[in-house]
Parts: C-alpha cells; structure tokens; sequence
C-alpha cells in the first residue's frame, strides 16, 4: 500500500474526473493521501476533501508565493483550522525565490509566523523552498523548526543541506523529478538519504514523473518514483512502498 505525503486534488486540474479518481486509489493500493493547502482558499478546500474522504487528510498553510493574502485577520481563521481533526500539518510553507513574488521580506515574516504556529500546536510542518536555500535554514534554525519537525518537500537541494535536514530530524520529500534522466543531484540525494528517512510525493497535478513528463500528475504514478527509489537504492520496491508508508504515518502521525 501506498503513503502519499503531497497532492493537490483541489486543483482545477482535476475537476473533470476528481470523485472517480479518488475513489479508484483504495483499490489501487493508495490508502492515505495528503492533500497540501497552498492558500486560505486551498487550505479551505484541503479540509473539505478531507472530510468527504476517509483516506485523504489535510496540510493547512499558505505557499510562500501567496503570503500577500495574509493578515492579522484571516491568519487567525488559519490559526482556527489546526483544531480540525483532520488536519494533520501546516503546509505548504515556506521561501520561493526563484519567482521572487511577493517581495522577500513578506515571505519571510510569514513563513516565521507559521513555522511558530506549528510549534504552538505541535503539528509538522510541510516545507517548500526554491533556490532559497540559505535563508530556509537560517529561519528554521531560528526558529527551532526542529521542535516541531516535518518534511522538505520536493527536495532540491544538494546532499550538504539533505544531511543539515536529517540532522534536524525532517523528512526529505522525494517526487517525479526523481526519474528525469537530468535529476542528478537528486538522485545523489536519494541514494544518501536513509530510506526511513523519504516521504514518497506527487505533487500532483505537477511534476509528472516519466514516461508522464509534463501531462497531469496523480497518485497513479507513485509507482514509477518508487520502482526509481528502489532501483537507486538496490532494494526491493515492496520495501521502499513499506517504509515510506510508515515513515509518513509517523511523521504525520496518523494512527488508524
Ligand atoms: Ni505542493
């Protein structure tokens, strides 16, 4: 069975066939999905999903490029929604430099209040960082992120910050990109992380793994970043499906 740590079915992309593909995962071997609030809308939505779908739960947080939104006002709604009981991580948070929008100093100043909300209410944090490397570990390590802990999603740093992160007790997020024939530092990454330390991920609808690169990404195509995972790693793809499954559960801490 399959733990997928990051997906967005809120996403338009899916609104043709959304109710017939996620009812389709439990028989493909998909038990537990995350679905990663991006804004106050899609955090929203993330809820709501998680309430129609047993298998599905909700990461509640606002992506660095939609930090603009915030206010005194409507961060306290944000704050409100970490008391849902299906909602299991602050996410997606983070620094995204590499579009630079808004300006980085909103970024920041956001991505510090909720690296403290997730402290406050003891829930892991999802991070997303894009050619920002220096000052996501600068602000987490000020912040004491490591107290909360969480993930480093869509990996795309170096096996230099891959081993800061260990050290601090994240996870390392590893998708799609894994399988490009040009992902080398990621596969460098992916054979130095220790497998009970890598949550599987989508992503989804973006990053499509091969043979799917560029069309609309789903759970579905797990099983081609773990058949990727286990050929890197030299293990069976049974294993790699297995612990990172109980890696999520334990990360996320999902009982049931
Ligand atoms: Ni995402």
């Amino acid at each position: 069975m399959i733990f997928e740590s990051h997906a967005h079915y809120e996403d338009a992309r899916f609104d043709e066939d959304r109710e017939a593909l996620l009812k389709s995962f439990p028989q493909n071997g998909i038990d537990y999905v995350i679905n990663v609030g991006s804004s106050l809308k899609t955090t929203k939505q993330s809820i709501l999903l998680a309430e129609q779908y047993d298998f599905i739960y909700a990461a509640a947080g606002v992506h660095p490029e939609e930090t603009a939104e915030l206010n005194e006002e409507n961060f306290a709604w944000l704050c409100e929604q970490m008391k849902k009981e299906k909602v299991v991580a602050v996410g997606e948070i983070g620094l995204d430099y590499h579009w630079d929008e808004p300006e980085r100093s909103v970024q920041k100043q956001w991505f510090e209040r909720q690296i403290a909300l997730a402290r406050q209410v003891s829930l892991p944090m999802i991070i997303h960082s894009r050619d920002a490397a220096k000052d996501t570990l600068d602000i987490m390590k000020a912040c004491k992120a490591e107290e909360a802990g969480g993930v480093i999603h869509c990996f795309s740093y170096g096996v230099e910050m891959a081993r800061e992160y260990l050290n601090m007790g994240f996870y390392i997020g590893i998708g799609g990109v894994v399988t490009f024939k040009n992902a080398k530092k990621l596969k460098e990454v992916a054979e130095y992380v220790p497998l009970d330390r890598i949550l599987l991920e989508t992503d989804c609808p973006y990053m499509a793994p091969e043979p799917h690169r560029g069309k609309r990404n789903s759970s579905l195509y797990l099983t081609y970043v773990a058949e990727k995972l286990a050929d890197i790693k030299g293990m069976d793809v049974e294993k790699v499906y297995e612990k990172t499954r109980e890696n999520g559960k334990r990360m996320y801490r999902i009982e049931k």
